[in-house]
C-alpha cells in the first residue's frame, strides 16, 4: 500500500502547502491551514477520466457557432433578470447565502417551475420527504422534476447518465464528495474536485448546474474562494431573516450585468417574486410621523423608493449613541458632522438613530439627502409630506452633491404619485422637467433645504 498523501489547504483561498503555515502567503489570512488527505487513485480524477466527445482542435473564433436565442427560461422572472436574460446551456452558476436565507427553497421553486425541462435536484442535506413537504408547501405539481439524495459523485454521474436532466441542481456543493479525494466532505480539496467534475460534466452534456454553497460566519463563500474563480456565475442570496424580503445580487455573471438584482418575499408557501419593488419598501403610515423620509434610490439597474426612519432624542448617557440598520453607522457619522460643523445644527448631544425600512441593506450614496432630512424631522419633531421624496448625496462641506440616473429615480417617483423630489442642482442638465408631473426641486445647500421643508 502506498503511503497516505497529505497536504495543508488554506480554507480561506485554498492554497496549497507541504507543511503548516501561521499566515496564508497567498490571501494574507492567518491560522487558516488545514491538514487534508490528497492522496489520489492512479489514473486520476474523475474530472480528468470524465470522456469529452467534442473534438479539441484550434478553430477560428469566426467559425464558432452561436445562437442568441440559446438560453433558457427558468419560469423566474427575477432570475433570468439576475442570470442576464435567462439560464445559459452548459453553464456553472454558485449561489450562496447564509442558513436559512432561502436557497433550498429558490432552487426548488425554480426545479418545480420548469415543465418544459427535466430538472434533476440533487440533495445532500435533506431526505426525500423533507423535499417533498416543502414542493407540498411551495405548492406547484411537476412530473418533470426528480429528486436524488446522494452525495458520491460517482454515483450521481450514473444517475445523471439515466435521467439525461435538462438542469441539474446540487444543494450543496459542501456534502458532495468524490471517492478520489480522501479528505472529508466539505474540505477545500473535496469541494475543488468535485465542482471541477460538475464543471466538467456541465460543459460536455452543455448541461446548466446550480451549486448551491454555505456561508461563512464572515460572509464569504464557504471555503473555496477557488470555486468563484471555476463558475460562470455566483449569485448571493441575503436579506435580514427578520423580514421577509430577500435579495438576488450577481457577483459575478460571465453572461451578462452584475448590476441586476432580483427581489422576492419569503411568505408561507415559498418565495414571491417582487416586481414592484417600491410597494413593499414603503411602510403604510399615519401623516403626521416626525423622522420619516423618503429616498428615490437605484439598487442595481432598479430605481425604488424606499423610506428611512430617524429618531434623535436627548443622550441619556455621555457619550450620544449613534446606530444605524441598513445603513453605514459611519456615513451616518459623517453626515451628523456636516450637520454640525457646516449647517449649524447642534445633535452632538443627542443620541441618533437610523432604520432602512425592509430590512434592506443600502449604500447608493443618492440615500444621503433623505437620510439627512429624515434627522432633521426627528430632531424638530416636524414631519415631512408624505408625497416626499429625496434624492442626491451630501458632501463634507454641506453641499448637495449630484448623483447618477436622476431622471430614472424622478420617473419612478413621478409613476408611484409623488409630488415633489429634491435633487442637486447640480444635476439639472439635460433634464426635461417638463415631462413629469412631478415638481423637481434642485437645491444646492442643506440650511435651504431646511428652510424649504420646515421654514
Ligand atoms: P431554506 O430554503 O431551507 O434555506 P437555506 O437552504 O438557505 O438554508 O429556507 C428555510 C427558511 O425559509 C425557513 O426558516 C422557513 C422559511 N420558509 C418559509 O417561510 N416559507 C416557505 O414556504 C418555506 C418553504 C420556507
Ligand atoms: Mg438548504
Amino acid at each position: 500500500m502506498s503511503k497516505v498523501k497529505t497536504a495543508f489547504f488554506c480554507q480561506n483561498c485554498g492554497a496549497q502547502s507541504p507543511k503548516w503555515m501561521g499566515k496564508c502567503n497567498a490571501c494574507g489570512q492567518w491560522n487558516t491551514f488545514v491538514e487534508e488527505v490528497i492522496q489520489r487513485e492512479e489514473k486520476g480524477s474523475l474530472a480528468s477520466s470524465i470522456r469529452d466527445p467534442r473534438s479539441v482542435i484550434p478553430i477560428k473564433i469566426s467559425d464558432v457557432t452561436f445562437s442568441h436565442e440559446a438560453r433558457i427560461n427558468t419560469h423566474d422572472q427575477e432570475l433570468n433578470r439576475v442570470l442576464g436574460g435567462g439560464l445559459v446551456p452548459g453553464s456553472l452558476t454558485l449561489i450562496g447565502g447564509e442558513p436559512g436565507i432561502g436557497k433550498s427553497t429558490l432552487m426548488l421553486q425554480v426545479a418545480l417551475k420548469c415543465p418544459d425541462q427535466k430538472v434533476l435536484y440533487i440533495s445532500g442535506e435533506e431526505s426525500e420527504q423533507q423535499i417533498r413537504m416543502r414542493a407540498e408547501r411551495v405548492g406547484i405539481k411537476n412530473e418533470n422534476c426528480f429528486i436524488l439524495t446522494e452525495t458520491n459523485t460517482q454515483k450521481i454521474f450514473q444517475h445523471l447518465e439515466n435521467v439525461k436532466p435538462g438542469i441539474i441542481i446540487a444543494d450543496s456543493i459542501q456534502t458532495l464528495q468524490t471517492d478520489l479525494i480522501e479528505s472529508s466532505s466539505g474540505s477545500v480539496s473535496q469541494i475543488k474536485e468535485c465542482a471541477a467534475e460538475m464543471q466538467k460534466y456541465s460543459k460536455i452534456t452543455n448541461t446548466p448546474v446550480f451549486l448551491i454553497g454555505h456561508i461563512t460566519k464572515d460572509g464569504s463563500l464557504a471555503g473555496p474562494k477557488v470555486l468563484e474563480h471555476m463558475v460562470d456565475t455566483v449569485l448571493q442570496f441575503e436579506g435580514d431573516r427578520n423580514y421577509g424580503y430577500r435579495i438576488l445580487r450577481s457577483l459575478k455573471n460571465r453572461f451578462g450585468s452584475t448590476s441586476e438584482l432580483g427581489i422576492y418575499e419569503m411568505n408561507d408557501s415559498g418565495l414571491r417574486e417582487v416586481s414592484n419593488p417600491s410597494e413593499i419598501l414603503l411602510s403604510q403610515r399615519d401623516e403626521n410621523v416626525s423622522g420619516i423620509a423618503i429616498a428615490a434610490m437605484v439598487e442595481g439597474m432598479r430605481p425604488m423608493l424606499i423610506e428611512t426612519q430617524a429618531l434623535v432624542s436627548s443622550a441619556v448617557y455621555g457619550t450620544p449613541q449613534r446606530s444605524a440598520t441598513g445603513f453605514d453607522v459611519r456615513r451616518l457619522n459623517m453626515l451628523l458632522a456636516v450637520l454640525e460643523k457646516r449647517s449649524g445644527f447642534r445633535l452632538g448631544h443627542k443620541d441618533v438613530f437610523l432604520n432602512i425600512a425592509g430590512g434592506i441593506k443600502v449604500d447608493d450614496p443618492a440615500i444621503d439627502l433623505a437620510v439627512v432630512a429624515a434627522v432633521l424631522s426627528s430632531n424638530q419633531d416636524s414631519p415631512i409630506d408624505s408625497k416626499t421624496c429625496f434624492a442626491a448625496e451630501v458632501g463634507l462641506s454641506g453641499e448637495i452633491r449630484p448623483i447618477n440616473r436622476v431622471e430614472q429615480r424622478i420617473s419612478e417617483a413621478d409613476k408611484l404619485g409623488f409630488e415633489r423630489i429634491f435633487i442637486s442642482k447640480y444635476n439639472t442638465r439635460g433634464v426635461d422637467f417638463k415631462r413629469y408631473t412631478i415638481q423637481v426641486l434642485p437645491f444646492g445647500k442643506i440650511e435651504d433645504i431646511y428652510k424649504r421643508l420646515f421654514g
